[in-house]
């Protein structure tokens, strides 16, 4: 388990940001973490875990250990005629997870084709889209606690899953690893095709008969005509959440924006769209240096080479500024803004 020394994170997170970790460490198995973190209780550096660094954002060097986590397998643990319980390692990459998934023909996740990341990284942002979120399918995520090296395992209920959030931002935030999670995947699935553009790229390819595949092609189709692909322009996928506001500050805001996109949110709540915000404040497209705002959706903010994390940053916190001004609603980061 070699701890290397002022390690470039440059091709580890996709937003392509230059930064160094002071230290960097592999981690492939559980005993090799369980090693590591009775090690770690007795230093005071701040440690930071990486999956696949697709929702991170470097504001500088991390003057700490970046832990990669390199757990893998997938395996099936329980079976019964109606689906299908698998075991994941934390390190496997999502779109592997969901390819897995469309090869055996099981239903749960192929809405979520192409989300990048990794399986461990997936349940603490709750990752989601077109209608389905991991916690429709999540039985159990298994982790190690950082001060203990102690296994816990969360059921779903115990993860506190919402939008975009689980306890793991909140109350277990920094005090947990995620070694595996643990999915039921439904043998006879019920599609969820009712979000829009899944309806239309269907009609498109000609599809009649839906399946697993098919869903998960018309995902893969849709996001590649719409999110810039991390290998050829950096980026963290979404970079705000979706706004949440009141009733009320919904009817003020539509007297004057009668088509403003809407959708029902948490506890009697209205989810506002980011994108269309940002959009209308005119920095679809934007670019400053190597930062911008990419010219397909307005809610993904792009590095087209060598921006820096403060860069990236600092559009963020304009494009935060005009849609507040703009719109009176405030809108917040989906990306871990690493400092
Ligand atoms: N819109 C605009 N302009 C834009 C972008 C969007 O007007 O530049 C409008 C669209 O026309 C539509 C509405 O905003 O009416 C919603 O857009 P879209 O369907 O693209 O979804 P989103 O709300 O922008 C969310 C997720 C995505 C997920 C999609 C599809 C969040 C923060 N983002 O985006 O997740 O893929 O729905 O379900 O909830 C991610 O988290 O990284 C991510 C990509």
């Amino acid at each position: 388990m070699p701890m290397r020394e002022n390690v470039s994170l440059k091709n580890l997170n996709s937003f392509g940001i230059e930064a160094n970790a002071r230290y960097y460490i592999d981690i492939h198995s559980e005993d090799d973490l369980i090693l590591f973190l009775l090690q770690h209780k007795k230093t005071t550096l701040p440690l930071l875990v990486m999956g696949g660094g697709s929702n991170m954002l470097f504001f500088k060097d991390f003057d700490g250990i970046v832990l990669k986590n390199n757990l893998h397998g997938i395996d099936v643990v329980e079976e019964n005629e109606a689906s299908v319980k698998i075991r994941i390692g934390a390190g496997e990459v999502w779109h592997n997870v969901v390819m897995w998934s469309v090869e055996k023909n099981l239903g749960g996740i192929e809405n979520l084709s192409l989300i990048p990341g990794t399986a461990g990284a997936a349940p603490i942002q709750n990752i989601g889209a077109y209608g389905v979120e991991i916690k429709n399918s999540l039985v159990a995520v298994e982790a190690l606690a950082i001060d203990s090296a102690e296994k816990k395992v969360f059921n779903n209920h115990e993860c506190e899953f919402g939008y975009r959030n689980s306890v793991f931002k909140n109350a277990a935030k920094g005090k947990y690893i995620i070694t595996a999670i643990i999915l039921e995947l439904k043998k006879q699935p019920q599609f969820k095709t009712e979000y829009g553009a899944i309806h239309s790229e269907l009609e498109k390819q000609g599809i009649k008969n839906l399946s697993v595949k098919a869903i998960s092609d018309a995902v893969i189709a849709i996001r590649r005509s719409k999110l810039p692909d991390p290998a050829v322009i950096g980026n963290a996928g979404s970079f705000f959440k979706n706004p949440e506001i009141t009733e009320q500050e919904f009817e003020k805001i539509k007297q004057q924006h009668p088509n403003i996109p809407h959708y029902p949110g948490a506890a009697n709540k209205i989810k506002l769209a980011a994108g269309w915000l940002i959009e209308q404040c005119g920095w679809k497209g934007f670019r400053e240096g190597d930062a911008g705002c990419h010219k397909n959706q307005a809610l993904v903010l792009v590095n087209y080479g060598n921006a820096t994390g403060a860069e990236i940053y600092s559009l963020a916190l304009k494009i935060k500024e005009s849609v507040y001004n703009h719109f009176g609603v405030h809108i917040e980061p989906e990306v871990n803004i690493i400092q």
